[in-house]
């Protein structure tokens, strides 16, 4: 693992494998992922998503290959794992470096709206609530590489939706790099620049995302890309349809 902040690429990952016990589930993968791009990872579950993610994270050190990324990055996991014997503020600036966390503590709480928060208890919070402390967690450490993996299962519809405009928004505000994990096609086609198709081990198949934004659920150009990444999923349109209706 490099750490190294210069160049036109966040993260540049060569020959990466990742074995457990005899198991491949990270076989002589490749991944560049531009400065400040947004990019979207799907896949079939189980196929080594939050194991790229983490690897990328540095929270894990069983790795074959070369991997770059950038000094400052921050993760953001679909359970908010805040600490309940701490007040929100807290929290967002859990083991931070530096002065003056209160302030900063506040000023990524008021990027995700949540400055009325800071000082409750997290188990006062929504889901939502939660969800957006965890990704002022993240904010705090004015990452160049934003990692984040499934942060939006846990979310019904509504508070879903409201999540990934939050999201976009940040992000159209930081020009991070951004590693979403999803298992949702429409959320990586409403937020990424591109996406990527990960199966037996490797990014299988990417998918450059050409649609204007703010994006649109109608757009004609939405349908073709998504049936494109279904194809690639191996789930057929028929079996979309019906699993949303
Ligand atoms: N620490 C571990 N020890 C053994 N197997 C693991 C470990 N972490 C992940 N795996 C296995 O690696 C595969 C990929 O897991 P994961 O990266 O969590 O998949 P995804 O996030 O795509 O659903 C799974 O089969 C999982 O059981
Ligand atoms: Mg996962």
């Amino acid at each position: 693992m490099t750490v190294s902040d210069t160049g036109d690429l966040a993260v540049r990952v060569r020959g990466l494998t990742r074995r457990f016990g005899d198991r491949a589930v990270i076989d002589d993968l490749d991944i560049d992922i531009r400065t400040g791009e947004f990019v979207a990872l799907v896949g079939a579950s189980g196929c080594g998503k939050s194991t790229l993610l983490r690897i990328l994270a540095d929270l894990d050190h069983g790795i074959d290959g070369e991997v770059r990324v950038p000094r400052r990055r921050a993760v953001a996991f679909q359970a908010p794992r805040l600490m309940p014997w701490k007040p929100v503020w807290r929290n967002v600036t859990l083991g931070l470096p530096g002065g003056d966390p209160r302030r900063r503590a506040e000023a990524a709480l008021a990027e995700v709206g949540l400055s009325h928060r800071a000082d409750v208890w997290p188990k006062v919070l929504s889901g939502g609530e939660a969800q957006r402390a965890s990704l002022a967690r993240a904010l705090v450490r004015d990452p160049d590489l934003l990692l984040l993996d499934e942060p939006f299962g846990a979310l019904d519809a509504l508070t879903r939706i409201k999540a990934q405009h939050l999201v976009a928004e940040l992000w159209q505000r930081r020009r991070c790099a951004v590693l979403l994990v999803t298992h949702d096609v429409e959320e990586a086609l409403l937020l990424a620049d591109r996406v990527l198709v990960m199966r037996d081990g490797v990014i299988a198949h990417a998918v450059p995302v050409t649609l204007e934004r703010p994006r649109r659920l109608d757009d004609p150009l939405f349908a073709e890309l998504r049936s494109e990444l279904l194809g690639w999923l191996g789930v057929g349109e028929d079996i979309a349809g019906r699993r949303a209706a």
